[in-house]
């Protein structure tokens, strides 16, 4: 049975005017430690430690800017985002559509909530604390091309022509700001486009954006701003000592005019010196390390990296199931192709090659939480490769073959093909970031012992369902299995409403 919504009953939980308070126990081990004596190897106990959390309910009215706004995830976000407002369909050769939000796991996803006469009860994921809802975002942001929204949207081929023309007059006088632009960065292809960018320092650009923030806030009346990175691929930057590795040397850099700090890099110091959350939703290390301990000294939520969009979320699916049903991977070849403009980007060496690094990472978690199937250090073959086709178009082709060692030396081998729009898989993504990011930002807790509230840690690992190459709180580890990262996420917003954690066990039914 579905329900819309609940409230929580219990004497842990109180809902005030403007927050929800929760008292919680959370059920964790001890430190294990090494026995040196006796049959078992290793000492674990059990532990509990109490944690508060207060949520603010006071739900802002939400500003999102998009670097990139008028690429195909941008023009298809925004696009989808009025025709959701407005209640808008149309009619295909199959049907007549209505817009809708499928692909988001806030807005189209379910969370169980308990059992009532021996039905399962379902409610939706939004309902679990307040949430922004996704109409009332006002979008707007940084292009470095000066294409309107809809033009833009035209540009991307993505949605129905019947749409787009219904959507054309909302999206006409959207105009991306000047973006930042670097050609070193991306590919030489990319040359063409840019017609609408900064001048100046870099120092410069970084001011112009804190500017535009600020501008883009009073024009709209938003109580809060979400930045998120959905430009161009870039080329990694040089993690250099002197140059970007602690917040002096990048913010001494930045006066220096020093030509290897990055574009997204530049919106990243603007965002947190602005104390605006802020995403990095492409492979590059936009956070290196000096810009990740500026974030931390300044508590400014930052988060990526990477959509994890079709294939990666695939391989984070599949090879949990391998390596959890006790199946050694052994190799995983994986095949794109794609002919949208970030398509053309990649078929550059050193942007296909951020890309590359991104979606290489994304099983070692499995791989190394299975020393019966692995060897210390031992990793399957994985090779990742991707080819720019224009004629398909933002319809990426995802070709992976996953070869695996079953029982008594036999082999097992799976192919899976898909074919999908990009920009429709990406843009629900980019809805559950900034709503989570926002959420995440009104959320206090308290460990007992502590004896003052605080936020999460700037580096959001919650967001982590949501991206390829998840970054993390410096010397914490990285979650890249999608049922472990959607548990995570549902069990600490269930913490916030006092519900314990999903655990499947249903033990009044055994
Ligand atoms: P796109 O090329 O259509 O859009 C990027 C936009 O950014 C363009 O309009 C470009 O003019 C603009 N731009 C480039 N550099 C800029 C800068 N420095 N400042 C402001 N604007 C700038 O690409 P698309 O398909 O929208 O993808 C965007 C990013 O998202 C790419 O990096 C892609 O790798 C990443 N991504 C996309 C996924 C998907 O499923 N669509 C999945 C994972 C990541």
């Amino acid at each position: 049975m579905f329900i819309e919504n609940f409230k929580v009953d219990s004497p842990n939980v109180r809902y005030g005017e403007e927050a929800i308070e929760a008292v919680y126990h959370y059920e964790t081990t001890e430190l294990v430690h090494e026995n040196r004596e006796g049959d078992y190897q290793w000492v674990v106990k059990p532990k509990t430690v109490g944690y508060d959390f207060k949520t603010d309910t006071r739900v802002p009215k939400l500003g999102v800017m998009l670097v990139g706004w008028g690429g195909n995830n941008g023009s298809t976000l925004t696009a989808g985002v009025i025709a959701n407002k407005e209640g808008i369909s149309w009619a295909t050769k199959d049907k007549v559509q209505q817009a809708n939000y499928f692909g988001s796991l806030t807005q189209a996803s379910t969370i169980r909530v308990g059992s009532f006469n021996g039905e399962e009860i379902y409610a939706p994921f939004k309902s679990l604390l307040p949430m922004v809802d996704p109409n009332n975002i006002v979008f707007g942001g940084w292009d470095i091309s000066d294409m309107n929204l809809a033009d833009a949207m035209a540009r991307a081929k993505v949605l129905d022509l019947v749409l787009q023309k219904q959507l054309r007059p909302y999206m006409e006088s959207m105009v991306p700001l000047p973006g930042i632009f670097d050609p070193d960065f991306v590919a030489a292809n990319q040359g063409a486009r840019a017609n609408n960018v900064i001048k100046g320092t870099k120092k410069e650009q970084v001011q112009q954006i804190i500017k535009d923030i600020r501008e883009f806030k009073e024009k709209t009346k938003v109580d809060k701003v979400v930045v998120l990175w959905t430009a161009n691929t870039e080329r990694y930057s040089n993690v250099v000592v002197g140059l970007n590795d602690t917040v002096e040397n990048l913010m001494a850099s930045l006066e220096k005019n020093d030509a290897e700090i990055s574009p997204s890099t530049l919106y990243g110091i603007a965002c947190v010196l602005e104390n605006v959350p802020y995403i990095n939703g492409s492979p590059q290390n936009t956070f290196v390390p000096g810009l990740i301990d500026l974030a931390i000294q300044r508590n400014s939520l930052i988060g990526g990296d990477d959509f994890k969009s079709g294939q990666t979320k695939m391989k984070s699916v599949l090879v949990d199931f391998l390596v959890g049903a006790g199946i050694k991977p052994t190799s995983i070849v994986s095949y794109n192709h794609l002919g949208n403009n970030d398509g053309m980007n990649l078929s550059a060496p050193q942007t296909f090659r951020s890309k590359e690094i991104s979606k290489s990472n994304v099983v070692d978690d499995m791989v190394s939480s299975n020393g019966i199937l692995y060897e210390t250090g031992e990793h399957p073959d994985h090779v990742i490769v991707i080819k720019y086709v224009p004629y398909v178009g933002d319809s990426k082709r995802a070709m992976d073959e996953y070869t695996s060692e079953i029982f008594m030396g036999g082999r097992s081998t799976i192919v899976l093909h898909n074919t999908c729009e990009d920009s429709l898989l990406a843009a629900p993504i980019i809805l559950d970031l900034v709503l989570l990011a926002e959420l995440s930002t009104r959320i206090q807790l308290k460990a007992e012992g502590e004896d003052k509230f605080h936020s999460f840690h700037p580096v959001s690992a919650i967001l982590s369902y949501l991206t390829k190459a998840p970054l993390v709180p410096p010397g914490t580890p990285v979650v890249n299995a999608l049922s472990k990262q959607r548990a995570m996420l549902e069990n600490i917003l269930r913490a916030c409403v006092g519900l314990a954690p999903e655990n499947n066990m249903n033990l009044e039914n055994k």
